[in-house]
């Protein structure tokens, strides 16, 4: 579970939408302090201070918000320097052109864009557990986002590749830091409907895909909360002899071949799978004639 009074740093909040922020409103939840880090206060003031109209001045101004910018090394050694001692930290950032990275084709015409897409959705998460992991002399939990990397969706392309490499490191982080008792987990997430989504390609088609391959119903708006579920338990103490893992939470979508049959499709809603089995026991008392 969540350390009572433990702080944990969770960053890439943009917006209500964010998983961030379904993660960190969790940890409060659960006792923990929670330290949000945007991007920049230029991102901050677009999305998350004009961008949330439902969400009360009071509990805007009762969030602890930093900046970082992961691409700037130290940034990230400030942010943590001026924390002190930290137990888990969430790394749930990711970006890359769609003009260039996402599409129709995999793109070679901007390498620079792609440099930076790996930068940012991948290399970051080794700037952050290396300057993390100094801030956590107990040990401590590092969690990281990824997105389905053992098959190829269409347009999601180089951010494809970007998470199969964080996937990797992962591994690699889960390795180096073991010896510090820091742990580093990936929660590969189904489709949830967040700003990074949206700037997917026809990102709503992926949506109707789930529906056809998860055997699990899954909600692209309401699953938030499950993955920060799984991020919650992967930060605490349930899941402390599990590191270098990449924890799905999509549904089971990643375990089929092809899409669901009809008859496996899941059962829209449980009073008409009672309906089922009691047309079932009713068949089950008929006499045999
Ligand atoms: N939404 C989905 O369907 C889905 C599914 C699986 C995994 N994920 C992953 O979850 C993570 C969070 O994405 P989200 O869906 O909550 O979208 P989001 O747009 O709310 O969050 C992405 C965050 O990355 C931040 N970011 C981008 N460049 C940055 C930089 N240089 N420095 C610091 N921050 C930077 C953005 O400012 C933003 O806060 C990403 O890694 C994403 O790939 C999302």
């Amino acid at each position: 579970m969540i350390k009572k009074g433990g702080t944990y740093v969770v960053m890439g909040l943009l917006n209500t939408d964010s998983i961030a922020y379904a993660t960190g409103k969790m940890i409060e939840e659960l006792g923990g302090r929670v330290i949000y880090t945007a991007q920049n206060d230029r991102m901050k003031k677009i999305f998350f201070d004009r961008g949330c109209p439902d969400l009360a001045q009071a509990e805007k101004d009762a969030m602890c918000i930093k900046y970082c910018d992961v691409t700037v090394e130290n940034e990230v050694r400030n942010l943590f320097r001026d924390l002190g001692e930290v137990d888990g930290v969430v790394h749930s950032i990711a970006y890359a052109n769609p003009k260039t990275c996402l599409g129709h084709h995999i793109y070679t015409n901007s390498f620079d864009d792609i440099k930076q897409g790996f930068g940012i959705s991948c290399a970051s998460l080794a700037t952050v557990s290396q300057f993390a992991q100094e801030h956590m002399p107990k040990g401590g939990s590092i969690v990281t986002l990824s997105f389905s990397s053992q098959v190829a969706f269409p347009y999601y392309n180089w951010m494809g590749v970007n998470k199969a490499a964080l996937e990797a490191l992962v591994r690699a982080l889960a390795r180096e830091y073991g010896r510090e008792h820091v742990r580093v987990n990936a929660v590969s997430a189904g489709p949830l409907t967040t700003k990074a989504a949206k700037s997917i390609p026809h990102f709503a088609a992926l949506t109707q895909t789930w529906k056809k391959i998860s055997p699990l119903p899954w909600d692209p708006i309401k699953d938030k909360q499950e993955v920060a579920h799984a991020v919650v338990f992967l930060l605490g103490d349930y899941s402390r002899k599990i590191t270098g893992q990449t924890l799905y939470v999509d549904g089971g979508a990643s375990v089929v071949g092809g899409e669901l049959l009809k008859h496996e499709k899941p059962i829209k809603s449980m009073p008409a799978k009672k309906r089922l089995i009691q047309k079932a026991a009713a068949e089950l008392e008929k006499p045999i004639t």
